[in-house]
């Protein structure tokens, strides 16, 4: 250490002092990148007196140039992404691209060139969380990706800094702005699932692949995400259970609304003790059933809501906007701000944190709800088969409702928290008993 206190290795950033000018490649010019771009000239006057310098796009690197000659002036286009990264005055890099492979390649040849990153690209950073990481380390520079969850929403930033000193217990909301959106539409106005997925395409809500959205992939990246930052533990996407909206059919929304409840896609993080006693970590994302009366009910459109439980903190709220151009640019931008202060000013911005390194459960070992919905024959007799199922599963029933159908009953069973290894059995069980004749659905509960 040096007298100051500030640490002698040859790394030790010192700014470039005040009144430098910083400058920013822009990688990527569509739904956000282009929001990115202009609000980085409209509020250029107030970002330099926030960051203590100007800010300087030295480039916009895209695919196709054609594309954007009427949107780009002509001397920032560009499409050789590397060559731009790698220019001297370039102290900044801001990935919009998309995708995985090719923007890892961009951001570690970025960082391994001094440069700070900021990203919104929550599939490359839940699947190269530690080796992104480590790059940003290693060059001692800043890897911001505020974007990368729930767009514009802070909450990235509240679990990296403000809640630093807490004991995060649990993670869980709404974090995928399109499947919001779809399963909205389709239980507020009974609108057509394709419908309300085009509109979101239209909207600049959805992935270059809609499939990400539709079937789970972007709500378990940034549930890894969120998992990996909240326990200090790498959590990778593909450590995340994952179920996505396809298989919600119009009949079982109707059915949740019927029966007080909404169908909303969460993502759900928690640490807790498994059966050894041993501290693991889960998380997951399926389509859950959630009570009308519940906070997260009331999120619509492509609005996100995320919980946190922190020991000390309790509970915590974050709601907004979470998919479109001009909000994720909007957490863009800060990230940008706080790379650049860093770059004028000196110091770096909390690094990645991985030192618990829990191990991850199982699935079959969390803690959930199930609400059944199941066709049965009407013969008395029928409820204590279906109940004894249970009981020999240590699962405990909540309610049972019965609606008399012409020639069957339906059967609707809620339990109590159980292993969903053990509701996983009880619903094979159920399926191979004569008594029943079909099951509608079974969807996972949180209250
Ligand atoms: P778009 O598909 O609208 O834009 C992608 C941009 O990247 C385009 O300008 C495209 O160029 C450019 N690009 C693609 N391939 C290359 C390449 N090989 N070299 C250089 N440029 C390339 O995506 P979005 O703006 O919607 O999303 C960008 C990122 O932001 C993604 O990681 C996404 O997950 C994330 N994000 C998006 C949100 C949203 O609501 N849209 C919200 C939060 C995060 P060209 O135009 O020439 O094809
Ligand atoms: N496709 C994403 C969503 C964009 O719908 O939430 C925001 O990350």
């Amino acid at each position: 250490m040096t007298d100051h206190g500030k640490p002698s290795s040859p790394q030790y950033n010192p700014g470039k002092g005040e009144g430098s000018p910083v400058g920013i490649a822009l990688l990527g010019h569509g739904t956000v990148g282009a929001q990115v771009l202009r609000l980085m000239q409209e509020y250029s006057d107030e970002l330099e007196h926030r960051i203590g310098g100007p800010l300087e796009v030295k480039g916009v690197a895209v695919r196709n140039m054609e594309k954007h000659r009427d949107s780009v002036p002509a001397e920032l286009l560009t499409d050789d992404a590397f060559g731009l990264i790698n220019r001297d005055d370039v102290d900044i890099v801001v990935e919009v691209i998309g995708g995985i492979d090719y923007p890892r390649e961009l951001v570690l040849a970025a960082l391994k060139a001094g440069k700070s990153v900021v990203t919104a690209n929550k599939a490359l950073v839940a699947a190269h969380y530690q080796e992104l990481g480590d790059a940003s380390d290693e060059s001692n520079v800043d890897l911001y990706f505020e974007a990368a969850v729930a767009a514009a929403i802070p909450v990235v930033g509240p679990l990296r800094r403000s809640l630093a000193g807490d004991r995060i217990k649990s993670v869980m909301g709404i974090v995928n702005g399109t499947t919001n959106f779809i399963l909205d539409g389709m239980d507020s106005t009974g609108a057509d699932y394709d419908e309300m997925l085009a509109e979101a395409t239209r909207l600049g809500y959805a992935e270059a692949d809609p499939t990400a959205d539709v079937e789970g992939y972007d709500a378990a990246s940034k549930a890894a995400i969120l998992a990996s930052i909240a326990f200090h533990t790498p959590v990778y996407a593909s450590d995340v259970h994952r179920e996505g909206i396809t298989n919600i059919s119009p009949e079982d929304i109707k059915a949740a609304r019927a029966a007080g409840y909404v169908i909303k896609l969460l993502a759900i993080c928690e640490r807790f003790n498994n059966e050894e006693g041993q501290e693991v970590v889960a998380a997951r994302v399926h389509p859950t059933l959630v009570p009308r009366s519940h906070p997260l009910a009331s999120v619509s459109k492509s609005f996100n809501a995320i919980f946190v439980e922190a020991e000390a903190a309790g509970r915590l709220m974050f709601y907004g906007n979470g998919a479109g151009g001009a909000p994720t640019a909007s957490a863009v931008l800060g990230d940008i701000v706080g790379a650049a202060r860093n770059k004028v000013h000196g110091g770096r911005a909390p690094g990645q944190s991985t030192y618990a390194n829990l191990p991850i459960a199982d699935f079959g070992e969390v803690y959930t709800r199930y609400h059944v919905d199941m066709s049965v024959e009407d013969r008395i007799g029928v409820l204590a088969e279906i109940a004894k199922i249970f009981t020999n599963h240590g699962i405990s029933l909540r309610t049972v409702r019965q609606h008399q159908g012409e020639d069957h009953a339906r059967l609707i069973l809620v339990t109590h928290s159980a292993r969903e290894k053990d509701l996983e059995d009880v619903v094979e069980e159920l399926k191979q008993l004569e008594a029943v004749r079909g099951i509608e659905s079974v969807i996972r509960l949180e209250e």
